[in-house]
């Protein structure tokens, strides 16, 4: 058996197909315009359903093959590929989880996918806040967690983050075992952890734990082309059919082989490479903390050691204090020599190494680095800490269907939340549609703008709210 059977079927269909009678309408790049200069032969694997290929809705060739390699090699139940994300995995697990109208409990710190499986699913979510620290969420406490239990019985699923958007890891086994004792489905956003089953100085994965879904980001750490995901299923207690419905409702009928083809690639790279691929990778990280802390004022964050807290080595989180410079300053300041952060905030900014950069030049960044003067006695605002948990009233559903307006701030205070408003990245939201918009979260908003922080959802520095009836 052909241990990548999409890129094989690709190559099949490319050596022998005549002329494509079919779409796309690039007919494989075989004439010469602009899209051939620019992609040129990759064009030729760019293709549809046809001959040895296969359809993501109901896979009985390549894909399914590719799913099972994907679903061995990490050793769980299945694994369904999309071309649309963790966005669409996490959706498609909440719909498979849930009954439409049903509660959940969903930690603060949560990508905004998840806000269209709670509208799609008219869900509504019991907020748990997580514990923050120096400006960053580290995540949701076993306590919070059983008092949310306690609180909501009827909840149906357990939403749970592991990594963070920074790579921070918490006990996850042990929410884990909390939400399944209170017999919750458990649904794990792993976006930035598709590579942490491959080696032991990462974090735990949550396939090796009793989660129901892990949804993972291939894309995001792995060797993958963008979009590209993957969902494995943990449990015997949903079939294919089941999960696949849900995941068809936010999926297109027309999905990148391209896409398809480098999660085909990524599962047998991990199996050749995966482990040294990454033991060198998080090698290099290390030597380009070292350097960086030697060579320039910048410290690496650490979440604290007490706790069950652990960092991804790949993720470097830079603080940028002793600079007297912002976060923002010295991602535009690496940004004029070609290097693009990954993320920046008002007092740090944010590295993503991954097993692709085992062999990454580490002197031209440093150098770089060192030349940004400190500014002396420059004053670098913390984050502001998250405000308090805004009130829900409204399921997220009704608000966002409701009919809504636009009001400036001072008219903002006491209204509905019609739709969410976060800063992307990491994208979470501060407040939910259906939440009430109030003082807390109007001076956490001004506070972080002022600082540089730019947030998607506000139309103009108006907010959109429900209108009054
Ligand atoms: C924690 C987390 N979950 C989910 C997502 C959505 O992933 P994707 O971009 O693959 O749809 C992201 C994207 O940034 C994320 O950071």
């Amino acid at each position: 058996m052909s241990f990548t059977p999409i890129v094989s079927a690709l190559r099949e269909l490319a050596a022998r197909e005549e002329h494509s009678l079919h779409m796309p309408g690039h007919k494989r790049g075989l004439t010469t315009g602009l899209l051939f200069d620019w992609l040129g032969s990759a064009l030729q694997y760019d293709q549809t359903e046809v001959g040895p290929l296969d359809s993501i809705h109901s896979p009985d060739g390549p894909i399914r093959r590719s799913e099972q390699l994907v679903a061995a090699l990490y050793g769980v139940k299945a694994t369904y590929f999309t071309t649309n994300g963790s966005s669409a995995g996490l959706i498609a697990s909440l719909l498979a989880s849930t009954q439409p109208g049903a509660e959940i409990i969903v930690p603060r710190n949560m990508h905004k996918s998840i806000l269209a499986g709670i509208i799609l699913g008219d869900l509504w979510p019991h907020f748990v806040k997580p514990v923050s620290e120096g400006g960053y969420e580290l995540g949701i406490t076993p306590a919070s967690l059983q008092a949310a239990l306690a609180a909501h019985p009827q909840a149906q699923a357990v939403l749970l983050l592991n990594p963070t958007y920074e790579g921070v890891t918490c006990n996850l086994e042990q929410l884990v075992n909390l939400a399944k004792a209170a017999n919750c489905r458990v649904i794990v956003d792993e976006a930035h952890g598709a590579h942490f089953a491959f080696h032991p100085a990462l974090p735990k994965s949550a396939v090796s734990i009793r989660a129901d879904w892990v949804v993972q980001s291939a894309h995001k750490t792995l060797p993958v082309l963008t979009g590209a995901a993957w969902i494995h299923r943990l449990t015997d207690d949903y079939s294919d059919e089941h999960f696949r419905s849900r995941l068809n409702l936010v999926q297109s009928t027309s999905p990148s082989w391209l896409l398809l083809g480098s999660l085909d690639l990524a599962q047998e790279e991990l199996r050749l490479h995966g482990y040294s691929w990454l033991e060198q990778a998080i090698a290099r990280a290390e030597e380009l903390v070292a350097a960086i802390e030697q060579n320039t004022p910048l410290v690496r964050w650490l979440p604290p050691a007490t706790g069950d807290y652990q960092q991804d080595p790949l993720k470097i989180n830079l603080l940028t204090t002793a600079t007297g410079r912002s976060g923002y300053e010295v991602a535009r300041h690496l940004g004029e020599y070609g290097y693009h952060v990954e993320m920046a905030k008002p007092h740090a900014v944010l590295l993503t190494l991954t097993m692709a950069d085992g062999a990454m030049p580490i002197e031209p960044l440093v150098d770089c680095l060192a030349k940004l003067p400190s500014l002396e006695g420059g004053a670098v605002p913390q984050s502001p800490p998250p405000p308090p948990l805004p009130q829900l009233c409204l399921s997220p559903r009704q608000a966002y269907f409701a009919s809504a307006e636009t009001v400036v701030s001072k008219q903002a205070r006491g209204r509905i939340a019609a739709r969410p408003v976060y800063a992307y990245p990491p994208g979470v939201p501060l407040v939910y549609p259906g939440e009430v918009i109030d003082e807390n979260l109007l001076a956490y908003v001004e506070e972080l703008t002022s600082r540089g922080g730019y947030l998607t959802g506000l139309q103009e520095g108006a907010w959109v709210v429900v209108a009054e009836a």
